[in-house]
């Protein structure tokens, strides 16, 4: 595991009236945490392509894209189109999941796979060695400002083995959650690139929260102590 933690701010909790402000106020970030909700997948409903458009216009920081869609295959192409970095696809919600994650890559992105909290890690044995980062969800999708759940830190060492047994190692992001009480555990478990939502843009001061999140984090991956 890389020493340096990822930190990828959720603009789900960005204040969307002045998304270029926030934008700015994360620009010391690693990714931009690019929550698509479709009503559908999850029963909320965030933002489209266009809206990742607007954002690459006026930020630098590369783009995470977490598509909580039911019909991922099909949508990928827009964000990709829109410019993203990575796209991360739902294993729940893909019915095709090798070939879009084949066609993520050819069209240059990172391809990813998430999966909920209630989805086993062993499902990912066909796939692991096909993808640039996997995200587990530490919170039922939806909503920020939930709470972490703790069989979370199982499956982040559970993947973690996975990937040793296959000689790999993609990206492990965990989302939902977390924020400077247990960022340090969450990245003991194994977890390399981090999402906050509500604790970043929560924070008085969102740039220096990024700074906390990212050196709690990585004091506790060079102490490489496994929870
Ligand atoms: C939940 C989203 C998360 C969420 C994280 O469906 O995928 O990215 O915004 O927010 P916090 O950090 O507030 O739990
Ligand atoms: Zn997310």
């Amino acid at each position: 595991m890389s020493c340096t933690v990822k930190i990828a701010p959720s603009i789900l909790s960005a204040d969307m009236a002045h998304l270029a402000r926030d934008l700015d106020r994360i620009a010391g970030a690693d990714y931009i945490h690019f929550d698509v909700m479709d009503g559908h997948f999850t029963g909320n409903l965030t933002f489209g392509a266009d809206i990742l458009r607007a954002v690459k216009r006026v930020s630098d920081v590369p783009c995470d894209v977490h598509m909580m869609v039911t019909d991922p295959d099909h949508m990928a192409d827009w964000f990709l189109d829109a410019g993203a970095d990575i796209v991360t696809v739902h294993w729940e919600a893909s019915t095709h999941l090798n070939r879009t994650l084949a066609h993520i890559r050819e069209r240059g992105a990172e391809a990813g796979v998430v999966l909920n909290p209630a989805t086993p890690v062993s499902l990912l044995e066909a796939v692991i060695e096909d993808v640039d980062m996997v995200l587990l969800m530490s919170v039922n999708p939806g909503f920020g400002g939930q709470r972490f759940i703790s069989g979370t830190l199982a499956k982040i060492r559970e993947l973690r083995a996975m990937c040793t047994r296959h000689g790999v190692s993609p990206k492990i992001e965990v989302d939902g959650g977390i924020s400077r009480k247990n960022v340090a555990e969450v990245v003991s478990a194994g977890a390399d690139v981090i999402v906050a939502g509500s604790a970043v843009f929560g924070a008085e001061d969102p740039a220096a929260e990024v700074e906390v999140l990212r050196e709690l984090g990585s004091a506790a991956a060079r102490g490489d102590v496994r929870a």
